[in-house]
């Protein structure tokens, strides 16, 4: 049984749809713990309506991302992690941390990596007249929004697209893209290639697609 430590900083639509998956499934892992950095995180009451342990170690409480970086891994290990999950969690972490949870730690980003690493993705498409936007499940290292990827959701920018509706699409991509991803790792199916690239022992696609396999026809 895998111990899954989940890392949230507010909403947590993400950590709720692996929570689900997870319990629905019958994966051979568990929710060991959702740690927020943020005391205030949505997501922490509902770990807790689930039954599922938390913790808040607040960034506001330590002098700089060394000190506060030592004691969330303090907390973390005391669930004994078997993978740590980024989901919404918006802290930059330092080297120290990374390298700490190498090789056992994920990321959402919603983007299509490496395009638009850090903040407003969504916005940032639609300024550059993307057609393409979406969401990408990494590796974790050091450099921001980086790291191998596991998988990727993509969707159509429609022309009349505001950040919060393209936000909306992709995010729904996300419940379905993230507990997918994590399960392949539960299970012990994504395998590293010679070149650092991460491929699927199954074959099957690492790529969801927005409304497939009608997808041209999505969009207006
Ligand atoms: C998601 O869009 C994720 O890609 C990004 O932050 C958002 C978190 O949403 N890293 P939620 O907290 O899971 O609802």
């Amino acid at each position: 049984m895998k111990n899954l430590v989940i890392l949230i900083s507010g909403r947590g639509s993400n950590m709720v749809a692996i929570a689900d998956a997870c319990a629905a499934e019958g994966w051979d892992a568990r929710i060991a713990a959702v740690i927020s950095n943020r005391p205030d995180a949505a997501g922490l009451d509902h770990a807790r309506a689930q039954g599922i342990a938390t913790a808040v170690v607040n960034h506001r409480d330590f002098d700089g991302r060394e000190a506060f970086d030592t004691a969330l891994a303090q907390v973390i290990d005391g669930f004994s992690p078997d993978l740590v999950l980024l989901a919404g969690f918006m802290r930059i972490l330092t080297p120290g941390f990374v390298q700490r949870y190498a090789g056992r730690m994920l990321n959402i980003h919603p983007s299509l990596l490496p395009a638009f690493p850090g903040l407003h993705t969504h916005r940032r498409a639609i300024e550059a007249g993307c057609k393409l936007a979406g969401t990408t499940v990494h590796v974790v290292t050091p450099e921001l929004d980086h790291g191998p990827i596991v998988a990727q959701a993509v969707v159509a920018v429609r022309p009349d697209d505001t950040e919060d509706t393209l936000a909306t699409r992709v995010l729904a991509m996300e419940h379905r893209m993230y507990p997918q991803a994590v399960r392949w790792w539960v299970d012990g199916l994504l395998d590293h290639t010679d070149d650092g690239r991460i491929v699927l022992r199954t074959g099957e696609s690492q790529l969801l697609m927005d409304g497939a396999p009608d997808n041209p026809g999505d969009a207006p």
